[in-house]
């Protein structure tokens, strides 16, 4: 006879249930009524200790029938504690619905986003159709229907990243026009905003890829004074109420005749500065009267239809406008310059 079964032989299975019984009645939380769980019925508990001893089928039955009856007084009294303690937590736990909340951090458009946007918003006032052309272009719509030859600079392979054969990245919004015209009937009146790409080498005022707005108006007997006005609307939105615009005798292969198109300067009212380079005028982009061969590419009769084109970079507005030194900023993503606008 070892000591184990002199235990097993010691214990009193009433007893012992009792004693259960009046741990589990006394246990006020469900922490303590784990303990005494551990106690009663756990693995080194007296009972367990004696089921395991059990020699005759007497005493097996007995304390079999202890095991039982605790086992479901501890499951009773575990629901009844749970659900005390969820009244206490429910009833305990209040919220001050007044206390001010945690503050969301919020998003905003990207500069240029804001400012592609102001500009399209400027046009649909004017009612001009928004057009997206495709950035990924042929070599015909975004030089040949523009009336730009064979051999000219701007189709080098050091000025245009050409994808595959034909295939261009376009090197301005004016493809838009073309695209817009061969599915289209005049009179038209159309905007297209959106990236370019060059093969520039980035510096302040350089990015490879950046943004154009092109404009087209066709429709009988339009003029240079309609293409003038257009642009004084813009610059007065873009720059304030009190500016002036100018055109400039310039050269593109899409327009006949062409202008450059500058603003007087926002800054000094046209007296000079540095931002105007002490000249009273800024430069703003390109424009002219639709060259009749553009017309003859996609079918209009030049005889019947006349327009004017304008085309200027996006990011050049946001820098004049805010004083961004660099542009290259604006491709950076660091949000301590992106939050300030
Ligand atoms: N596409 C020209 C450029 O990228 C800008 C331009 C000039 C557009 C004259 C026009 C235009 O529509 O008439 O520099």
């Amino acid at each position: 006879m070892n000591e184990s079964w002199d235990t097993v032989a010691a214990v009193d299975p009433q007893a012992l249930q009792d004693a259960a019984l009046n741990a589990i009645a006394a246990a006020s939380t469900t922490a303590e009524l784990d303990e005494a769980r551990i106690r009663y019925l756990g693995r080194k508990s007296e009972l367990r200790q004696a089921l395991r001893g059990v020699r005759d089928r007497e005493t097996g039955m007995t304390l079999n029938a202890a095991r039982e009856r605790l086992e479901s007084a501890f499951a009773t009294r575990e629901a009844e504690l749970e659900r005390a303690e969820l009244e206490r937590s429910l009833s305990d736990a209040q919220v001050d619905v007044t206390l001010p909340g945690e503050r969301l951090p919020r998003g905003h458009y990207h500069l240029l986003t804001q400012m592609r946007r102001e500009i399209e918003d400027t046009f649909l006032g004017l009612g001009y159709e928004s057009f997206d052309g495709p950035e990924v272009e042929d070599a015909y719509h975004n030089f040949d229907a523009l009336n730009t030859p064979e051999g000219h600079p701007s189709r080098s392979v050091l000025d245009t990243f050409y994808l595959n054969g034909d295939v261009v990245l376009r090197t301005h919004t004016s493809p838009g026009q073309i695209r817009f015209m061969e599915t289209h009937e005049p009179p038209i009146y159309m905007v297209s905003l959106g990236r370019c790409y060059r093969r520039d080498t980035p510096d302040p005022t350089h990015t490879p890829t950046f943004h154009q707005v092109e404009g087209l108006a066709v429709d009988r007997s339009i003029t240079l004074a309609d293409l003038k006005g257009t642009l004084l609307q813009l610059a007065r939105i873009l720059f304030g109420p009190d500016r002036e615009v100018r055109v400039r005798t310039s050269y593109f292969p899409f327009t006949e005749p062409s202008a450059e198109f500058d603003v007087s300067c926002f800054l000094c009212g046209g007296a000079g500065c540095n931002v105007c380079k002490h000249s009273g005028w800024i430069e703003m982009g390109g424009c002219g009267v639709v060259d009749p061969n553009v017309f003859d590419s996609v079918g209009y009769d030049p005889e019947a239809w006349s327009g004017f084109a304008f085309g200027l970079g996006i990011e050049r507005i946001a820098m004049l406008r805010h004083g961004l030194p660099d542009l290259r900023l604006l491709w950076e993503n660091d949000l301590r310059f992106l939050e300030q606008f």
